[in-house]
């Protein structure tokens, strides 16, 4: 059996069975088979079977950390990576006096990007978003969320969805993809509301059909979808057993989370208007609340979602970038990190918890998001010493490497 050992390695492991905050193992050593955890722990623990770590030539690879950090690769759970353009004149627009909300209602906002994104060639679409992902590969991203939206017709929400699964293919990164046909009314159904909910619901069945759809997701709000048009996406999504996941009381409390929740959704998400009944259907229903910092910063939002209730709830808290044109144009995990602990005062274990252990629950995925045997090798390898200087610094890129499904992927700089 071929294996790879890391030595020389503190572990993040950010397995919650381990008493230690983030799980951490001083001194440690990871092994990696076929691409899972074969064993880790402390060096001095590891079984001979792995090795003598003092004589390597009897190792199939060793490869010494010198006493970097190993956290499990990142998992961004929230993305609008693919799309077209971008929406920095509006980005003007709103810094001269105009609301998110009022560029929304004249025809701006997310159907600006669904003008471009419908315009734009696949081989456009695809090369505009393999850029944002490759910032997020740069940052220990393993895992990404991608979801369509920006399409809102048959045609331009399959030419999405495959542009996320070739990037899949293409990158060394699993991408789960959601269907977002209920994101805005485009502008060829304007007054029709509840026809567009049909025509989600036939271009749903027809995407599943091609493969193409993981989970289901809607924009439940005044700008967007109301919660009886959500019921009739979900109703559909569960008819064909795709988990459900909901962007919820971002702009106001329209109690889209109770209704996702009757639908067991993996994760409700934003959620700055978040009511104690949503928190308790939440609680009952064991869904994620995905927070999306920078989406609060980038709408200059002032009302935070209610963490402390969250936390007493004990309802997992996952974050991500949200990365999207209009509320987030943003492809960096390590600033979310940070925005997660400055801005909704995340401490720094319940941030980096959120980018892996709760992102891997917020897509259903309980195959990662830790480090114990059995899972995903998929780790990233940090010229750092602490997982709090993960959180800590702005701007600055510490990530040393990056192993996907056991195999080394990316190499950065040595640096420490
Ligand atoms: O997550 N809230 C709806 N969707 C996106 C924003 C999309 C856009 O403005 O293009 C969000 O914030
Ligand atoms: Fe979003």
């Amino acid at each position: 059996m071929s294996f790879t050992v890391w030595k020389n390695c503190t572990l993040a492991t950010m397995d919650s069975n381990l008493s230690q905050a983030y799980g951490l193992i001083a001194d440690a050593a990871i092994v990696a088979s076929n691409g899972t955890i074969v064993w880790l722990g402390a060096q001095q623990d590891m079984p001979q079977q792995w090795g003598d770590l003092n004589k390597d030539a009897a190792i199939n690879a060793a490869i010494d950390c010198a006493g970097r950090l190993i956290t499990p690769g990142f998992i961004d759970c929230h993305t609008h990576l693919v799309y077209a353009g971008d929406r920095a004149a509006e980005f003007e627009a709103r810094l001269n006096g105009a609301s998110y909300e009022e560029i929304s209602r004249a025809g701006g906002g997310i159907n600006s990007t669904v003008r471009a994104t419908r315009e734009a060639t696949p081989e456009t679409l695809k090369a505009q978003s393999a850029v944002r992902l490759k910032a997020l590969l740069s940052e220990g991203v393993t895992t990404v969320e991608i979801k369509s939206g920006y399409g809102l017709a048959l045609e331009h929400e399959q030419k999405t969805l495959v542009a996320a699964r070739e990037l899949g293919r293409e990158f060394p990164v699993d991408v789960m993809t959601t269907f977002l046909g209920a994101h805005a009314i485009p502008p060829e159904y304007g007054g029709r509301a509840d026809d567009y909910v049909t025509a989600v619901i036939d271009m749903l069945i027809e995407l599943n059909r091609n493969g193409l759809v993981d989970s289901v997701d809607a924009f439940c709000e005044r700008i967007g979808f109301t919660s009886a048009q959500v019921r009739r996406v979900f109703e559909n999504a569960k008819a064909l057993g795709l988990p459900v996941k909901l962007h919820a009381e971002q702009l106001s409390d329209s109690a889209g989370t109770e209704l996702a929740c009757e639908f067991n959704a993996l994760s409700c998400d934003h959620l700055e208007w978040l009511s104690d009944a949503g928190i308790s259907a939440m609680q009952k229903s064991g869904t994620v609340a995905v927070l999306l910092p920078a989406a609060f910063y980038y709408l200059r939002e002032t009302k935070l979602p209610p963490i402390e209730a969250l936390r007493l709830a004990k309802v997992p808290i996952a974050i991500s970038t949200d990365c999207n044109p209009g509320s987030s144009p943003c492809t960096s995990v390590l600033l979310v990190l940070n925005m997660a602990s400055t801005l909704f005062r995340l401490t720094p274990e319940e941030a980096v918890v959120g980018v892996t252990r709760n992102a891997a629950m917020a897509l259903g995925l309980n195959d990662r998001g830790v480090l114990a045997i059995g899972k995903k090798a998929d780790f990233a390898i940090w010229n750092l010493q602490q997982p709090a200087q993960l959180v800590y610094a702005l701007g600055a890129n510490p990530l040393h490497s990056v192993v996907k499904n056991g195999v080394l992927v990316r190499q950065a700089s040595d640096h420490v």
